[in-house]
């Protein structure tokens, strides 16, 4: 029994070496990314502020009005008096409409596993009540609440979603940023006053499980970002699930930090040997909402589906982002996308949560079909097989899945064995489709094989 009790003891000291990170990228970056994120796969972005109202061109507006973009200039011109500043949109962000537990129940709907909301974006408009921000923030004016804290309350209560969190380091027009800037960033009035005080009441008043840091344009010493992440991950209330990205200042992004963003819409078609995220938007043009938007510009539920399964097939995780209105909607078409994603994930989910890269990322012979893979329970591999067209003669090749002994084919969820033959050759199988009445199938867009290999 003492031993017993001994030898608790000295595991609990060994799971809890408790490690201190240092303010070093060496230190910074040896930390194991915590396990939940790869597991999750796929997250829901959302971009929401003082932009939605215009909800014109992007989340961009202001930039592009400022320096002279001609649409949003002549927007302006014909909408609005000629002393009409960007500051006079936000009595306009009502978000009257904002149900945040009706948005909990369409994430929840939609598969995804985590949410990144933007708590401040490039314009500097905080959707919480910071107490760093006199009144270029929700609760002072506009929605007159907390949009941050009034959400991560019921992705908690009706959810089992990690609840994350965007924020821009910089704001395009801050006085104090801007002085930073002239000075070469030799001065820190800004990072002291606003971007770090506002990200530490942030993490202790929220308890992100996503730091999801964005416009980090200035050195990584004038951020102090490495101190910051050193905190977040000793001494924060979220330091052992928290996970963080890569924008933590000039030169860091796909070198630093918690996973790798790289840049907007990464999907590099190939495995990365660094666990990576593709942030990418429904609407392809726009993080914001935006109503002079086409059909067009919507991706379809298979090209969501299709990037889902590169981007995990790859080692990444897939954050889809969707903008909701000023007044607080998430406008039916993103509804449906992110219910569609659910709907195919509730099939086909056994394939993407909780999935490794497979040695080939997608088939040498057919295009179109990328693979993740399991450990079974008995020691083999569960290889998936992701088909994003239906193949004209009902027959798939497979180049890069080898003919072995014992191999057993299946379709995620549909009953029975699928019938697979040698291609011939050195390698390669190839199977039948099966003869699935309509009313049977088991989902839209693509389907999975389960291509079950025994232990050798
Ligand atoms: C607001 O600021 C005060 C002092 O500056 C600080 O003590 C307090 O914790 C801050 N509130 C939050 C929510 O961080
Ligand atoms: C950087 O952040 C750390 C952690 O909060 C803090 O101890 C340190 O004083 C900061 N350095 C500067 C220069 O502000
Ligand atoms: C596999 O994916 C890569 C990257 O997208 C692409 O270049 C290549 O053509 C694909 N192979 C096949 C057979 O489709």
């Amino acid at each position: 029994m003492a031993l017993r009790v001994c030898v608790f003891l000295l595991l609990s000291i060994v799971v809890c070496s408790c490690t201190r990170y240092e303010p070093t990228w060496e230190s910074l970056d040896s930390r194991p990314l915590p396990s939940w994120y790869d597991d999750a796969k796929f997250g829901i972005f959302i971009h929401w502020g003082v932009f939605s109202v215009p909800s014109f061109g992007s989340e961009w507006f202001w930039h592009s009005w400022k320096t002279g973009v001609k649409s949003v200039v002549d927007f302006m011109k014909s909408n609005y008096p000629p002393d009409f500043t960007y500051a006079d949109f936000a009595r306009e962000f009502t978000a009257e409409l904002y149900n945040p537990d009706h948005w909990a129940d369409v994430f929840k709907a939609s598969g995804a596993k985590y949410v990144v909301l933007t708590s401040k974006h490039h314009e500097g408009f905080c959707n919480w009540p910071t107490n760093v921000s006199f009144n270029w923030n929700a609760q002072e004016v506009g929605p007159k609440r907390d949009l941050v804290g009034d959400l991560a309350k019921a992705i908690r209560k009706r959810t089992d979603i990690h609840f994350g969190l965007y924020h821009s380091l910089f704001e395009w027009y801050n006085p104090m940023y801007l002085q930073d800037h002239e000075n070469g960033f030799k001065t820190r009035y800004f990072v002291e006053r606003k971007s770090m005080p506002e990200l530490y009441e942030l993490v202790n008043t929220y308890k992100p499980e996503v730091v999801w840091s964005d416009g980090d344009a200035g050195p990584v010493d004038y951020w102090n970002s490495t101190g910051f992440l050193a905190w977040l991950y000793n001494d924060s209330p979220v330091k052992d699930t928290v996970v963080t990205n890569d924008r933590w200042g000039a030169g860091t992004s796909c070198k630093h930090g918690g996973y790798y963003t790289c840049q907007d819409r990464f999907n590099p078609g190939k495995k990365q040997n660094h666990k990576w995220e593709n942030c990418m938007t429904i609407d392809s043009g726009s993080w914001g909402y935006r109503r002079n938007v086409d059909l067009a510009n919507y991706l379809t539920a298979h090209q969501l589906i299709t990037t889902l399964a590169e981007t995990v097939s790859c080692g990444g995780n897939l954050l889809m982002n969707i903008g909701p209105t000023h007044d607080g909607r998430i406008v039916p078409v993103f509804e449906e996308r992110l219910r569609q994603m659910g709907e195919w994930l509730a099939v086909n989910g056994e394939a993407i949560y909780g999935s490794v890269p497979w040695s080939h990322q997608n088939d040498t012979l057919t295009k179109g079909v990328w693979y993740t893979s399991k450990k079974t329970d008995d020691g083999g591999t569960a290889v998936y097989c992701i088909m994003l067209a239906w193949p004209e003669n009902d027959v798939l090749k497979l180049g890069s899945a080898s003919p072995q002994t014992g191999l057993a084919v299946s379709m995620l969820g549909y009953p029975g064995l699928v019938k697979w033959t040698p291609l011939g050759g050195t390698a390669g199988i190839q199977l039948q489709m099966p003869v699935i009445s309509a009313a049977k199938m088991p989902c839209r867009w693509a389907w999975v094989f389960k291509l079950t290999y025994q232990s050798v």
